[in-house]
């Protein structure tokens, strides 16, 4: 039986737990079942995870449509880790996770790298050499987009930011609606914005004072000079 839970366990510290699913079907209800017979439960958090409507439970929300919604829809100021990644959602994100503000990782991305090996060669030689004109391309996996990054500024814990595939192109026309709210993300270690539809100059000085930046990926974008 193949579970219908659309996507996520996030794992959050402290011991809460929660779902996403479309509507309470059977095999849904079994699957969040048989999860919470796994756990132990001293202090009895999954009390509410009893009876036939498991969109009633609590920590579950059911979706029929995977907009996301327009208002905040999840304070939960304690989770540290989030990831939607290619859950089809669409719509666009304002403020939805400004209450979200110990987040360490938060993976929005809508756009799913796949790996062409059509397009690969490979050369024995010495050293292995694997060549490829176009390697790998995105798929989509929703449509979200941001015409405005500054509800970046009250995660000021991200340490990892993944928003590949969304839609940054309205935020791209003004360095202070994408570069400055993600410079402002001073923990900042992992940055990953590859195909966003950024028009825009490569922001060389924009991101000198994310200094634990170790990772930056902005592949498939339209950077249109150097300065
Ligand atoms: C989010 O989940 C996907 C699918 O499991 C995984 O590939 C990706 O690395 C995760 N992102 C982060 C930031 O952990
Ligand atoms: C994703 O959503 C679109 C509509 O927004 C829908 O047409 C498509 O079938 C969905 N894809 C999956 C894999 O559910
Ligand atoms: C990037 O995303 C768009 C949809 O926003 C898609 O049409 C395009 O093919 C993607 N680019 C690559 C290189 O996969
Ligand atoms: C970079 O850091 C300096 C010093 O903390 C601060 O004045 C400046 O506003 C920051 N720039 C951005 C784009 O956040």
């Amino acid at each position: 039986m193949k579970p219908h839970i659309v996507a996520f366990l996030l794992s959050l510290h402290l011991c809460h737990n929660f779902f996403v699913v479309r509507s309470c079907l059977d095999n849904e209800r079994e699957a969040l079942l048989s999860f919470k017979s796994v756990l132990s439960d001293p202090s009895k958090r999954l009390s509410s995870w009893e009876g036939e409507d498991c969109c009633k439970w609590k920590g579950i929300i059911c979706s029929d449509s995977l907009h996301i919604p327009e208002e905040s829809f999840l304070n939960l100021p304690k989770l540290t880790y989030l990831n939607f990644s290619n859950s089809n959602f669409s719509g666009s994100i304002n403020n939805q996770f400004l209450e979200l503000t110990s987040l360490r990782s938060l993976d929005l991305s809508c756009a799913m790298d796949v790996v062409d090996y059509s397009s690969v060669t490979l050369t024995v030689s010495s050293t292995l050499m694997v060549e490829a004109s176009s390697p790998y391309s995105y798929i989509s996996g929703g449509a979200l987009s941001s015409s405005d990054l500054n509800w970046l500024r009250s995660l000021r814990n991200l340490k990892e930011l993944v928003l590949s595939g969304v839609d940054l192109s309205e935020a791209s026309r003004s360095s202070s609606l994408w570069v400055e709210p993600l410079s402002s993300l001073s923990s900042l270690e992992t940055l990953v914005l590859s195909n966003c539809s950024v028009f825009a100059p490569l922001p060389i000085d924009g991101f000198l004072n994310l200094t634990d930046l170790r990772y930056l990926l902005m592949d498939f974008n339209s950077f249109q000079s150097l300065r």
